[in-house]
């Protein structure tokens, strides 16, 4: 699928995303109503968010699409990769949070349920702004700037980044997730 077009590749994977922030919010809403959450369904989101959403997309933005655009002459500083360089991280401190409050859920700690809550949300409305950034500017831009050539490069690399550093079959163990999780949060509830 879009096997000739890196910049809509990375864009499949942020539909992929958006399902799982769907379930997220299902999810959140169901421990802020009281509600009882599987918490092997909690660790198996932030799971998919650690592994899909950063190590592989946000993974194939740092590592290759943002230094193709700054060779082609957009500055890291002051720009929109800066921007979502710093987003990122602040994703990535959103699911520590997120992590450490599974932790207390475990033990029981009263505090848990709030500290999850307020992570998760943190999460959610950080990164459906960040995606709408980058299908429609970022990713805008980058079509602008890469040459053909710069696109066949990326393509290749992505490649390499799914089969060596995140293993063959993961991508596809977490489209399967997303799945059982959306049809379990999201297709009965509405
Ligand atoms: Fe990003
Ligand atoms: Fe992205």
């Amino acid at each position: 699928m879009h096997e000739h077009d890196p910049i809509e590749i990375l864009m499949h994977e942020h539909r992929v995303i958006e399902k799982m922030i769907d379930v997220l919010i299902n999810v959140t809403r169901l421990i802020e109503k009281g509600g009882s959450v599987d918490i092997e369904d909690l660790k198996a989101i932030t799971d998919f968010i650690s592994t899909f959403a950063d190590k592989c997309h946000h993974g194939k933005e740092e590592g290759l699409l943002f230094p193709a655009m700054k060779n082609r002459g957009i500055p890291e500083e002051g720009g929109p990769i800066g921007v979502m360089l710093v987003e990122h991280e602040e994703g990535r401190a959103a699911v520590r949070g997120m992590r450490e409050a599974i932790r207390l859920m475990a033990k029981s700690d009263a505090t848990a349920s709030k500290l999850f809550t307020r992570n998760a949300w943190r999460y959610v409305n950080l990164l459906v702004d960040h995606i709408q950034k980058e299908d429609n500017i970022l990713y805008v831009m980058a079509r602008d700037v890469l040459s053909h050539e710069d696109m066949q490069k990326l393509l290749t690399e992505f490649e390499r980044v799914e089969k060596k550093d995140i293993g063959e079959g993961v991508h596809e163990k977490y489209i399967e997730l997303v799945e059982r999780l959306w049809k379990k949060y999201v297709s009965k509830q509405s």
